[in-house]
């Protein structure tokens, strides 16, 4: 059958908030033309991530059920800490209540000012983590990753000749090193196995240990299973244990292929690493059995990781995103490519040429989209990655792109056929799309809470 169906069928419904064009433009100007800033029921389509947003199983729910709230060594816990373990390999492991939390205290526990940490791209609170204790986060993606529309595969491996340049001249200066499976910020692109390998072994002639930022191992594991020489017989949880067989540690967020709506972990293999990072985590998290977890949501993520793992769940998941994908190309929308494994990037750039980076093309898109039709995405580029310099001035991002998510077991077929015309009809009137300028904006992570407000260039004065 050439037809790849949903491998479940539906039994608890949701109701869309179906909203008027006049009601979410109110709601966009009341939330300063930030869509982090919306009401949730203002919103018929909700892209912004895919990040425990999913929907869980009958399984998850029924092991919720039987969480064990003791404070300390309970059944959750222990089978929680089996199947990461029987996934992972690791000897060392801690739940945490998100990704970011097991990041937070890696960063703290094993980074000093002037430490430098290489990635593929970090994720933008790995990377402020990082910056938070005065390390430098460095992203060292091939040639052929940043560009956006080659259609390679394993667009998400690490330039292996950058990483061995930069050893050479900052040994003494790198801790660890990452890899993110699949590159988030890159456009959700696979790394291939081949390149785990080749940085493992550069980096284990320098004694440096690898850590993999896991959040869609599984994801990856299917790349790898599909389009990587040698694996198509593989399954996925062989893939993964061999990927993971390679690192010294990993940080996860149970939030994406944990498909749980909340948690994380950090496992490792060292004693000490290990050590550091329990007493850090007492103190913030929570005691090393359920560090900021209910025993129910230790349960939901034990079962997750391994649906996560079935093939027949990443096939249809994977199809998803590649039917919205296609249908985009078609219609000659600028979009990173091939499809990512949860997300598909427009390039915000090529989608408004007419605006520069300093206007902010990607919050112009994610706006009109909103406007259009309730859809709610996010910006992943000059907003989110760029900075204002010493001097004041805005320092652009690398890229300028619009990620669109995909909630894990969430949406229908139906829902992205009205996503891909709205995304249509954005793009027939894109010369419309305003530049905008932040009013207010944060420190760190400025993404979620700045507030912006339209520019007024010298043809809409004339307009007005
Ligand atoms: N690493 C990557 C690659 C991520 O994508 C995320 C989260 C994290 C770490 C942090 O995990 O949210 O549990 O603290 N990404 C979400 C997203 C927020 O929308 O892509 P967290």
């Amino acid at each position: 059958m050439h037809t790849i169906i949903e491998p479940f069928r539906i039994k608890m419904t949701e109701a869309l908030p179906i909203t008027t064009r006049a009601h979410r433009e109110k709601q966009l100007k009341a939330a300063h033309y930030n869509v982090f800033l919306l009401n949730a029921q203002d919103i018929t389509i909700d892209m912004l991530t895919d990040s425990g947003t999913g929907a869980m199983s009958a399984s998850q729910w029924a092991a919720m059920m039987i969480g064990d709230e003791s404070y300390a060594g309970s059944l959750s816990w222990q089978k929680f800490e089996q199947t990461v373990r029987e996934i992972t390999g690791f000897t060392h492991i801690f739940p945490t209540h998100q990704g970011r939390a097991a990041e937070r205290i890696l960063a703290a526990t094993r980074l000093k000012p002037g430490d430098i940490v290489p990635n593929n791209s970090h994720f933008d609170t790995t990377r402020a983590n990082i910056e938070y204790v005065g390390a430098q986060a460095l992203d060292l993606l091939t040639q052929q990753g940043q560009d956006l529309y080659s259609d390679k595969m394993f667009k998400g491996n690490m330039d292996i000749e950058a990483l061995e340049k930069l050893i050479k001249s900052k040994r003494k200066n790198i801790p660890f090193c990452m890899i993110t499976v699949t590159n988030n910020t890159g456009g959700g692109q696979p790394v291939s196995m081949a390149n785990m390998k080749a940085i493992k072994a550069v980096l284990k002639k320098h004694n440096i240990p690898l850590v993999i930022d896991c959040c869609r191992y599984a994801e990856n594991a299917y790349f790898i299973k599909q389009y990587e020489k040698g694996y198509a017989d593989k399954s996925l949880l062989q893939i993964a244990r061999e990927m993971f067989a390679l690192a010294d540690g990993t940080t996860m967020s149970a939030k994406k292929d944990g498909l749980a709506n909340i948690g994380g972990f950090f496992a490792c293999n060292s004693d000490e690493w290990a050590d550091d990072f329990r007493n850090l985590l007492i103190l913030t998290e929570g005691f090393p059995t359920y560090g900021g977890l209910a025993g129910r949501d230790l349960e939901a993520i034990a079962v997750g990781l391994k649906e996560a793992l079935e093939f027949d769940y990443q096939h249809y998941r994977h199809a998803t995103v590649q039917y919205m994908a296609s249908r985009l190309i078609e219609r000659k929308i600028p979009i990173v490519r091939p499809a990512g494994g949860h997300a598909v990037f427009l390039n915000a750039g090529g989608f408004c040429p007419h605006l520069s980076p300093a206007d902010f093309p990607g919050i112009g898109v994610v706006n009109s989209l909103y406007v259009e039709g309730g859809i709610r995405c996010v910006e992943l580029g000059s907003v989110m990655f760029g900075r204002v310099g010493k001097d004041g001035k805005e320092m652009p991002g690398p890229r300028e792109l619009v990620r669109l998510a995909f909630p894990r077991r969430v949406y229908t077929q139906s829902h992205f056929d009205y996503v891909i015309e709205v995304l249509d009809t954005v793009w027939r009137k894109r010369q419309q799309i305003a530049p905008v300028r932040i009013t207010k904006q944060a420190p760190f992570l400025r993404h979620f809470t700045a507030h912006f407000e339209e520019k007024k260039t010298a043809a809409r004065r004339r307009i007005a």
